[in-house]
């Protein structure tokens, strides 16, 4: 097998080692490159390009695989546990059940948000977006918990995560809240973690929302799809913040911006918008992706194609099959699905989709099910949010554990003026 890449520029001869991952992915490691050549290379959008060695998430976009820490997610499907897969995700190996208990019990003590934080959110106008209050009150949890700021130990660590991951399925409730006017309600220390959520969405003080065990379960499975998927932009943008020594709390308020974008996070929003738009007759299937296809119309289908996969994304798959099952349960019927089904459908079997490999992606079925669970259009990101959460922590600890971390510094090619010289105001 080959372990060394030969790199030839007019006449030197660079070898180059190659790196060989645990499930035989190949790299060309440049890290010498520019000392010995002066040369970098250029990979707009990165897409050619390894930022880290990781050992949390594996995915074969040509296969349609995803894996975390080597389990492949279609066995998280029959008794969905996002706590547990959080961990799974953070410390790398299954919890025993008295760990999954400490750290559940970590999650009910911490749910609270202090006092003080929650008048940040009568700061907010009532129509502020809520990925911005999310960001905004992740980066404000920091002023809270300066003890973070650096961890002594393991503990220190699973106490900070336990915070943010328990504390972020507040804030995103409050933030519902303040949006309608409503009244905050506290978490409740009986509830498990998806239902304690709904509880904070949806209950009044005079009436308790009763969560079907079903749904609780097909809430689990959204957010464990959502959990962890390697070096996609926020991650990166985690990884990023983090590798200048920036505390957890501020690398996952940069990360929840990074996804609120539509080509992101922010897709799950714009598929709804998509579908919305054909139910009311504005747009026919067939004029949609008329439109999707012609680059000049700035559109594309949301909720397809995907950078890494280039088969189904396997979380759309199960997505797809949740659908049904959600609104069944809830005696929903959703004219939406059965367009999104068209939709797959006719886009499956025209040429532009099937060359260019584009299959609908976690964002195409998500929705449906949010709506199903009465989640406003204006929260699908942030449950993204919620869902993704594990992974930031996961992928900051990784790299924070790592002593060959370096500060993430990109070079550039440079196309502006060459030396010039000033040019005083009254000669312009
Ligand atoms: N509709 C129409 N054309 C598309 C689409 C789409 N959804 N996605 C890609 N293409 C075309 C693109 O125009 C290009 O065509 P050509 O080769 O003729 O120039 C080709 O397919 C390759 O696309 P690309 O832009 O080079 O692909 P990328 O890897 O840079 O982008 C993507 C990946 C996910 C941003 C893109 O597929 C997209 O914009 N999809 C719609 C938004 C979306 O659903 N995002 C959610 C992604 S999954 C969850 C997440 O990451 O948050």
């Amino acid at each position: 097998m080959t372990d060394t890449a030969k790199l030839i520029l007019g006449d030197q001869t660079i070898e180059l080692p190659v790196i060989v991952g645990t499930e035989g992915e190949k790299a060309i490691d440049i890290t010498n490159l520019r000392a010995k050549t002066g040369y970098i290379t250029y990979d707009p959008g990165f897409g050619n390009t390894g930022s880290c060695k990781s050992a949390i998430t594996f995915i074969d976009g040509e296969k349609g695989i995803l894996r975390y820490r080597g389990v492949p997610i279609e066995q998280f499907v029959e008794h969905p546990n996002f706590i547990e897969v959080a961990w799974l995700l953070i410390f790398g190996r299954f919890p025993k059940k008295e760990e999954l208990e400490r750290f559940s019990a970590l999650l009910t003590e911490y749910a609270p948000l202090h006092e003080a934080m929650k008048h940040h959110f009568e700061g907010f106008p009532v129509d502020a977006p809520p990925m911005a209050i999310l960001s905004a009150m992740i980066n404000t949890l920091s002023c809270f918990e300066p003890q973070f700021s650096k961890f002594e130990d393991d503990e220190a660590f699973e106490q900070a995560a336990a915070k943010l991951i328990s504390k972020v399925r507040t804030i995103a409730a409050y933030s519902y809240r303040r949006s309608r006017g409503l009244p905050f309600m506290y978490p409740d220390p009986k509830r498990r973690y998806c239902s304690n959520f709904l509880h904070m969405m949806f209950s009044m003080p005079y009436s308790d929302y009763e969560v079907p065990a079903e749904i609780e379960d097909a809430l689990n499975l959204v957010l464990i799809l959502h959990a962890d998927h390697e070096q996609n932009c926020s991650t990166s943008t985690v990884r990023m913040v983090g590798s200048s020594r920036a505390n957890l709390f501020a690398s996952c308020a940069a990360g929840v911006c990074a996804l609120w974008g539509p080509l992101h996070g922010g897709a799950n929003v714009a598929v709804i918008e998509m579908l919305e738009a054909m139910h009311k007759g504005g747009l026919t299937p067939e004029q949609c992706l008329k439109m999707a296809k012609d680059k000049d119309s700035g559109f594309r289908l949301m909720g397809f194609g995907h950078r890494v996969y280039k088969n189904f994304d396997p979380r759309a798959r199960i997505l797809k099959e949740q659908c049904d099952k959600v609104l069944a349960t809830l005696g929903v019927k959703d004219p939406l699905l059965d367009i999104a089904r068209k939709l797959e459908e006719l886009a499956l079997q025209d040429p532009y989709f099937v060359e260019r490999k584009l299959y609908p992606n976690v964002d195409f079925y998500s929705g449906i099910i949010m709506r199903a669970l009465k989640i406003p259009l204006n929260m699908f990101t942030v449950m993204f949010a919620i869902g993704r959460l594990p992974g930031w922590i996961a992928q900051w600890k990784e790299q924070h554990d790592d002593p060959t971390n370096r500060i993430a510094r990109p070079r550039q090619i440079y196309t502006g003026p060459t030396k010039r010289d000033y040019v005083p105001m009254d000669q312009r």
